[in-house]
């Protein structure tokens, strides 16, 4: 069992009134007003409305921590140390699609450091949570990364290039080479999701390129508080921003990083 902290408390109630938001949303998805933020990356209304109500409930509690958010952008806090890198709805393709898969992300960062993360997935009524040190959890279960050492039973999660984001002819080659040698390879659309569910021991390894600070900060500690590895894909140190990212369990870690060699 866990005992959630005080900032957990807040990170987790912020999550759950944008998430009732988010469900009320998804069932009216139809009827929603869409606006192109170029090809294939919609930006809905829900997405927007859910953002705002995340702000204004962290910052309610946390009054003087910045912001870093996917449709608002940079806002400086009073304290400049600290910052919310938030993602209000991660899978936006799914859930314009109907498809019951996307999740809302709230990292904390301090002086440049992930101390908290909450990824809540509000169909499934799954959260997961991680704090600096303390462990990380789904609702209140322990998270650990899976202890499956073989490739060729392992299950791994990527993003696919689309439109004009990513590059295809290098993740056709990633795929070419990884594909033979696994279980099998899910592309699920949603990377905080994917990163949590490596956090939970359902998928052995996750990477993915060109992905936004938003879309992992919660996730990072979570890989690492359930005793995982995250880096680049060629094994360097992994920072928010950079241009891949690779998480997995202790074990194959390195065979994976030897597959991008
Ligand atoms: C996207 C999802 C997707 C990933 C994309 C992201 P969004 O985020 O995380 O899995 O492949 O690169 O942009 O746009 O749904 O918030
Ligand atoms: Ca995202
Ligand atoms: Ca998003």
């Amino acid at each position: 069992m866990s005992v959630r902290s005080p900032l957990i408390n807040v990170m987790v109630q912020a999550a759950y009134k944008a998430g009732r938001n988010l469900i009320h949303d998804f069932g009216e998805v139809q009827h929603l007003q869409v606006s192109l933020k170029g090809p294939g990356d919609f930006v809905t209304a829900a997405d927007k409305r859910t953002e705002k109500i995340l702000r204004q409930e962290l910052h309610k509690a946390r009054p003087n921590y910045g912001f870093l958010c996917e449709e608002s952008g940079e806002q400086i806090g009073e304290n400049p140390d600290v910052r919310w890198i938030i993602d209000p709805l991660d899978g936006t393709t799914n859930f314009l699609h109907s498809i019951p898969h996307f999740a809302i992300s709230i990292g904390l960062e301090k002086e440049g450091f992930m101390i908290a993360g909450v990824i809540y997935d509000p169909v499934k009524d799954e959260l997961f949570w991680a704090e600096k040190g303390r462990g990380a959890y789904v609702n209140d279960r322990r998270m650990r990364v899976s202890s499956r050492k073989k490739l060729d039973i392992s299950l791994i999660a990527t993003g696919i290039p689309f439109g004009t984001h990513g590059n295809a002819d290098e993740f056709s080659d990633h795929v070419k080479k990884i594909a033979p040698q696994v279980a099998g390879i899910r592309r699920m659309g949603a990377a905080s999701l994917d990163l949590a569910y490596v956090a939970a021991g359902r998928y052995e390894g996750f990477w993915e390129t060109h992905l936004y600070p938003w879309d992992v900060a919660a996730g990072m500690l979570m890989i690492v508080e359930a005793g995982g590895k995250i880096t680049q894909c060629d094994g360097q140190p992994y920072k928010l921003g950079d241009y891949s990212i690779l998480a997995s369990n202790m074990g194959l870690h390195q065979p994976l990083v030897e597959m991008f060699a």
